[in-house]
């Protein structure tokens, strides 16, 4: 076969049938949890003013290295950038809109990182997330924090670990910073070059360090939760409380930092055991009070999670849950009889609420037959010559027993409904 001329660029992909709809399910099921408790669709553009993303860290690989930006056409032109995440945004539309807080939103869609590409972490990747503005309440983190443990449980996703930690205030922050820069100086020797220049900028990144040579430095660095401010350890402990009360199992690991600035206070990601550990992330979130404020609203607390939609799949297939979706075909027409009477059945099976598809191009009995299975059908309702003439169709199971008989033309659709419903006369 010839090389295609033009592929799905790096780090994308096309989603194909029957792949698109098992992600589609996975979607819908997580809108209708968080429309349930009370949480609304925000529906926000894929691209914004570089501006709004900024505030995700200078210094973050997120901003600094992987932002997709462009230039449109105006004059002056304005810079503009794929959304890597959809946090800065629904912060930017809650101060464009200024809802009534608390404003409590999900949404889902794609977003942009231009990262190295392999399993699990694409360029294009998509998100479903939650959440809650204008809430400073613990109990606002204990709802969030259990609305994605609640959806990966529906999925029958039973590997899938919760971190937490608290990353403080800012003012604890700054003396937390203080301490752990002094640790890490003092640690040089032992640091990898690459985890010693990122200290100097941003030394709690440094406890992200995969490098097996910064382990034992990482291990012995102080840690923000012993560095918490009254207010802040008070929240902590309260959201931990309400999470032991909900029966939610989690693990307290100190040196959970995440790759976005704003962060402060409650922090936690999932981790999917059946995930190679370079990429076992399938969502995070957290606190981000201030972050509406930078971006020129009012002082309004936040907290919410995005889930990676890519990664929560492979998880699945990992650990054999949520499988393929059953077919939405129900019926499938197979017309030996010149095709028109394939078209008029379609129809009225459709416009009676069935599933059905049919075949084209006038293609023989047998090859229609292996198109029926494999659509997935339940049952087949076949036209051929002598159907026609006596205004009939002959019905098929196609599942069970392979059993058929005959029905005028304009009773298909009533008898395609018993079958499918098992109240079929003769059953
Ligand atoms: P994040 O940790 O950057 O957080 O991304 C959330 C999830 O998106 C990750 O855990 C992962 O499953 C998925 N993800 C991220 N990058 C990729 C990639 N390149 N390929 C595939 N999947 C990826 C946020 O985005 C924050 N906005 C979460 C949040 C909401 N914090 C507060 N509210």
């Amino acid at each position: 076969m010839a090389q295609p001329r033009f592929r799905a660029p790096r780090g994308t992909r096309d989603i194909l049938p029957p792949e698109s709809t098992r992600r589609r399910e996975l979607v819908s099921r997580f809108a209708d949890m968080a429309d349930r408790a009370g949480y609304g669709q925000l529906e926000s553009p894929v691209f914004e003013d570089v501006g709004v993303f900024q505030r995700l860290g200078p210094d973050t690989d997120v901003v600094a290295k992987e932002m997709f930006e462009l230039h449109d056409r105006g004059d002056p032109p304005q810079h503009l950038a794929l959304r890597p995440e959809l946090t800065a945004s629904a912060c930017r539309a809650y101060v464009e809109h200024r809802p009534t807080p608390p404003w409590k939103i999900w949404y889902e869609g794609p977003q942009f990182r231009y990262e190295r590409p392999q399993a699990g972490r694409y360029r294009q990747f998509s998100q479903v997330g939650a959440e809650v503005i204008g809430a400073e309440d613990p109990a606002a983190d204990v709802e969030a924090i259990t609305l994605a443990v609640r959806f990966f449980e529906a999925l029958g996703l039973r590997g899938v670990r919760l971190l937490v930690n608290s990353l403080g205030d800012p003012a604890d922050r700054s003396a937390y910073l203080a301490a752990l820069g002094d640790h890490l100086r003092s640690h040089s020797g032992e640091l990898s070059p690459q985890a010693r220049a990122t200290a100097e900028r941003n030394p709690l990144r440094v406890l992200d360090s995969k490098r097996p040579e910064d382990r034992a430095a990482v291990a012995s660095a102080p840690v923000m939760i012993d560095h918490l401010s009254p207010a802040a350890a008070e929240h902590f402990e309260a959201v931990r409380a309400g999470l032991d009360d909900l029966g939610v199992a989690y693990e307290i690991c100190p040196r959970l930092v995440r790759g976005l600035d704003y962060y402060v206070r409650t922090a936690f990601e999932f981790a999917a055991s059946g995930l190679d550990v370079a990429q076992d992330a399938v969502g995070g979130g957290g606190r981000y009070d201030g972050l509406v404020e930078d971006l020129g609203g009012p002082p309004a607390g936040g907290i919410g999670f995005a889930l990676g939609v890519d990664r929560i799949l492979l998880a699945c297939d990992a650990e054999g849950a949520f499988g393929p979706s059953t077919s939405a075909v129900e019926v499938f027409v197979v017309d030996v009889a010149g095709g028109a009477a394939a078209t008029k059945l379609c129809d009225q099976l459709r416009r009676a609420g069935l599933g059905a598809d049919r075949a084209f191009g006038g293609r023989s009995m047998k090859a229609q037959m292996k198109l029926a299975d494999r659509s997935g059908a339940a049952l087949a309702l076949i036209v051929g010559p002598d159907e026609l003439a006596a205004g009939e169709v002959t019905v098929r199971d196609l599942h069970g027993s392979g059993r058929q008989y005959r029905v005028r033309l304009g009773d298909a659709a009533e008898a395609a409904w018993a079958e499918l419903a098992g109240t079929a006369p003769g059953r």
